[in-house]
């Protein structure tokens, strides 16, 4: 799969990733508090970039709905656990996408650990607005803790719309202010010609960042001995600016589907051929099921 060649915000931004990629590789600090904060939720191997614990590798592996040596797409991969993961579990292959070329060398380099061959994972630079994939070569997507600034939303679902196959699946981690009004995941699927199809909160989420950001601040030293200042100073920045928000942060987990049989995004623009997306949501005794579940709490 090419690499996309970046513009220079995109590289700039590309150079702070592969900086943050390459001091924690050369450290086990930072998974080290990762795995305190998630406790026995931590997936050890997979070893996140994020919140991606035990019951999001669970509920992904049930929501994705992937039959063998189909293709998934791991957006925002990061050191590709997630994806590799993913891949190992439902005997499937892999392309991981990341704006950071150093991110991509280290997901790459675990895939034997996952005993994924070559053929069957590869890594591409590319941006979740612009994955240089080509037109519906997906059946299922994953994007944990990647999706970016709402503003961006309608481009990212257009791409993910774009690159999956007509029925296929994509499993989305995204957050929210409680009291700020934002579009509903609803009318944000709607809108790039997709059908929400499940959704639900972790209330666990906060948490687990409030805790990890807690140990950050009070691992200061170390974590300055370890990664240097710049790191340091950047993840004591993330720490204190979201820590007061998290009493009001609502972690969310969406599964959003491309239609069978779906039109293209001109006929959709086209008042004169309205396109009617099936709704998938399962109906129950004429009542709507629930579209938000609640998860299990954890301490
Ligand atoms: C919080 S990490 C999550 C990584 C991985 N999904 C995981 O859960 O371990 C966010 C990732 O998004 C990538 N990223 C940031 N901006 C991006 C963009 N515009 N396009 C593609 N990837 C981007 C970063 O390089 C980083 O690897």
């Amino acid at each position: 799969m090419p690499d996309v060649v970046l513009g220079e915000t995109d590289e700039a931004y590309a150079r702070v990733f592969d900086a943050m990629y390459s001091a924690r590789a050369a450290s086990g600090i930072v998974r080290n508090l990762y795995a305190q904060a998630m406790g026995d939720l931590y997936p050890w191997d997979v070893d996140p970039a994020g919140s991606a614990d035990w019951p999001l590798m669970g509920s992904m592996v049930g929501a994705l709905r992937m039959h063998p040596n189909q293709q998934l797409v791991d957006l925002g991969c990061g050191s590709g656990g997630v994806g590799l993961w993913l891949a190992r579990a439902l005997g499937v292959a892999m392309t991981g996408i990341d704006i950071s070329a150093l991110a991509l060398r280290l997901a790459a380099d675990r895939a034997p650990a996952f005993q994924i061959p070559d053929t069957r994972a590869e890594f591409a630079v590319g941006l979740r607005t612009a994955t240089g994939l080509p037109d519906q070569y997906a059946h299922g997507l994953v994007c944990v803790d990647a999706l970016g600034k709402r503003v961006q939303r309608p481009a990212v679902l257009a791409e993910i719309r774009r690159v999956l196959k007509p029925g296929g699946r994509a499993v989305l981690t995204s957050s929210r202010s409680r009291t700020v009004r934002a579009p509903t995941w609803q009318e944000d699927a709607a809108q790039a010609g997709l059908v929400l199809e499940a959704g639900y909160e972790r209330p666990h989420e906060p948490q687990m960042w409030s805790r990890l950001y807690g140990l950050w601040i009070r691992h200061e030293a170390e974590l300055r001995r370890e990664l240097g200042d710049e790191q340091t100073d950047s993840m004591l920045h993330e720490a204190r600016a979201h820590a007061p928000m998290l009493g009001n942060r609502q972690a969310l987990v969406v599964t959003l589907r491309r239609p069978l049989n779906d039109a293209s995004p001109a006929a959709r623009r086209d008042p004169a051929c309205p396109v009617v997306l099936p709704s998938t949501e399962p109906d129950r005794g004429g009542r709507r099921s629930p579209l938000f579940l609640p998860m299990p709490d954890v301490r």
